[in-house]
């Protein structure tokens, strides 16, 4: 099909992020193999987008080579973790034209997080000005094969050299890319390990803001996840200890015997997902309920073994969607469905993909041209 042009119905411009290109690329053979089957978030690109917060301002924003970043070690984020980011894809249609999924909502979920995080706001225009640049300038790192795109990671993080524990006076602000194919996968289905004793998240604290600390905390969690033969770890609520929240990077879905879907509320201690919203947009539009709202843990135990519940999957950026085969704990160790990717996770996986590669329609607008 022909692209439908962007909501701006233009190439978004990457201007006021000029360009300094890498003197020494890779080679076009370097980069092919560097783009066959890379692993996730492990391969990046030859240039990175960068900006700088300083004297009450941003200034020096750029596309430069990707470089280690010069780092005084006493600054700021090393010592207390005062860092927001965001995780968002570029896809490449039939036509060659490179687009991303909703990156005004990322920008947006950006400002959010620096606002819990002390951190000073980078404007929309320029969030996606600096993705619009750093994509055209490694655009021959945009895969071509179904599934596979460029995963770019905006970071904002505190950058002056001081130990007190206050809010930093400079910042940086840098997008790395990073060709990928799936973040999770097993010939025997993804098992899910949930997590007793530790927490993601509190109330008033930050799982509702996307920040480094967050991930810190769930490394041992994740890891026994790991442990017990599961790819990702599942968080209950800190304050009852038996409501589920979401895994370690991406959001949760139930779907019922009824045809229905539910997914837990946002309730402040939980990220909201971008896939998570657009998937729910999808589900109501086709007609099916969807119900945002608090789930017990006992409520899947007993749901799975009477077959109240059909199907479980993840869903995020890295995930996309990612029918569950399993769930596990100390006390239990039940199947999901039949161990198959269900109906309904194959169904809005295909819609919401066919969307981000430009393969139906977008009823929502949410497609934007970067390249
Ligand atoms: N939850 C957590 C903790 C995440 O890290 C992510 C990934 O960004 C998500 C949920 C899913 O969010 P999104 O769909 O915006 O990628
Ligand atoms: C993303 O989906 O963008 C994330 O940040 C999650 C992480 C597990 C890679």
């Amino acid at each position: 099909m022909t692209a439908p042009a962007s909501p701006a119905g233009r190439t978004l411009s990457g201007e006021a992020f000029p360009l300094t290109p890498n003197p020494a690329p890779a080679s076009d053979a370097d980069r092919a193999a560097l783009m066959d089957k890379p692993v996730f978030g492990k391969v990046f690109t030859d240039h990175m987008a960068r900006a700088t917060w300083t004297g009450g301002a941003w200034s020096d924003r750029g596309v430069v080579p990707l470089a280690p970043l010069p780092m005084h070690p006493g600054a700021a984020v090393l010592h207390y973790a005062q860092q927001v980011f965001e995780g968002l894809k570029a896809y490449r249609w039939e036509d060659g034209s490179i687009w991303a999924f909703r990156p005004d909502a990322n920008a947006e979920r950006l400002q959010d997080s620096a606002e819990r995080l002390a951190i000073p706001w980078l404007p929309v225009d320029d969030f996606l000005a600096s993705l619009a640049a750093l994509v055209q300038a490694d655009a021959a790192w945009v895969p071509d094969e179904d599934g596979s795109c460029l995963y770019l990671r905006p970071y904002l993080m505190a950058t002056e050299p001081s130990l007190l524990v206050q809010p930093a006076d400079t910042y940086g602000y840098v997008v790395t890319a990073s060709p990928v194919g799936a973040y999770m996968s097993s010939p025997d289905g993804v098992a899910i390990w949930v997590s007793r004793g530790y927490h993601r998240a509190n109330a008033g604290g930050t799982g509702a803001a996307k920040t480094a600390g967050n991930y810190a905390a769930s490394m041992l969690p994740q890891q026994q996840a790991k442990d017990n033969g599961c790819s990702q770890v599942l968080f209950l609520d800190a304050r009852e200890d038996r409501f589920v929240e979401e895994l370690g990077g991406m959001n949760l879905m139930l779907v019922f015997s009824d045809g229905s879907i539910a997914t837990p509320r946002l309730t402040g201690t939980i990220l909201p997902g971008i896939t998570r919203d657009s998937i729910i947009a999808l589900l109501r539009e086709e007609g099916r309920a969807v119900r945002e709202r608090d789930i017990e843990l006992s409520e899947i135990v007993s749901g799975l073994e009477s077959g109240a519940i059909t199907e479980m999957f993840a869903c995020g950026t890295a995930a996309v969607v990612t029918p569950l085969a399993r769930l596990k704990s100390d006390d239990f160790d039940l199947p999901i469905g039949d161990g198959q990717p269900g109906p309904v996770a194959t169904g809005i996986k295909k819609q919401l993909t066919d969307i981000q590669y430009g393969r139906a329609e977008d009823p929502f607008g949410w497609m934007v041209r970067l390249a």
